[in-house]
């Protein structure tokens, strides 16, 4: 199991912030935001990790970050997406890391608090086929990708909906398995010209191999001003409450 932190794009939302340095740089509470999802992958026992950047900063991660070794990894590796070509593009430049691995995918702006995820990860790195999202109910369902599900299962997925089926945004969290490549090359540019990672999911879905999980704790995408903003609160919360777990422990 590897795995891979999709971090390409031009940040162009958060402007001028995003001049300053690169998205995954910018602070939340006390770190870095790409720290957050390096540690979530060290959890969850995954010790090979490619980040996949993109825009004019993107060589500033690997001075900040190097070999990945400060956060237990054994190594750290990188690779560029030259244009914004979309999320599932940015995944296939994976293929030659992944070697055949299983592999559990994080959006960079993507920032998880308190949640089970480690365990599911965990589970998945045996499985044979098939590949897993993780669901969260959310007040503002056109801003997502939003799942439909019925008795436990998935049945439709659809990109930022203008009249959303469920609140179950599909976070930017995945766990697939190896034919996760040869699915990328079916894939066809959306109307944004982008190889879209709903699409993607889509390909498992109709062939009844895409799982669920509800995501438990906090989750927030900090890809706006208002939601990068809410990602230190949140971060800040939970280090108070691990601060508290490790003087009740001591
Ligand atoms: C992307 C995905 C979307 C997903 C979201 C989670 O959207 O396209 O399906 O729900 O990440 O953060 P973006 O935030 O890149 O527009």
């Amino acid at each position: 199991m590897k795995g891979v932190i999709l971090a390409g794009g031009n940040g162009t939302r958060l402007m001028p912030l995003t001049a300053v340095t690169n998205k995954i740089l910018l602070p939340v509470y006390n770190q870095p935001m790409i720290y957050y999802t390096i540690q979530m992958m060290a959890e969850a026992g995954i010790s090979e990790v490619l980040i996949v950047t993109g825009g004019k900063t993107a060589g500033e991660a690997t001075r900040i970050l190097g070999d990945g070794s400060q956060f237990g990894l054994s190594r750290l590796y990188y690779t560029l997406q030259e244009q914004a070509a979309g999320i599932s593009h940015a995944l296939s430049l994976a293929e030659q890391f992944a070697g055949g691995d299983n592999l559990f995918v994080m959006l960079g702006d993507n920032l998880v608090f308190g949640s089970q995820v480690s365990r599911a990860v965990r589970d998945f790195a045996n499985v044979e086929r098939g590949a897993k999202v993780f669901l969260k109910n959310v007040p503002d369902p056109q801003r997502f990708g939003i799942a439909e599900t019925d008795g436990g299962r998935i049945v439709s997925i659809e990109e930022k909906p203008r009249q959303p089926k469920s609140n179950l945004a599909v976070t930017g969290l995945y766990l697939y398995d190896r034919t996760v490549f040869d699915r990328i090359r079916q894939l066809k540019p959306s109307a944004r010209g982008e190889l879209e990672v709903t699409d993607l999911n889509r390909l498992y879905l109709k062939d009844a191999q895409l799982g669920y999980e509800m995501l438990h704790g906090d989750w927030i995408d900090a890809g706006t001003f208002d939601s990068l903003l809410n990602a230190s609160h949140l971060a800040r919360q939970a280090s108070l409450r691990s601060q508290n777990t490790l003087e009740v422990a001591a």
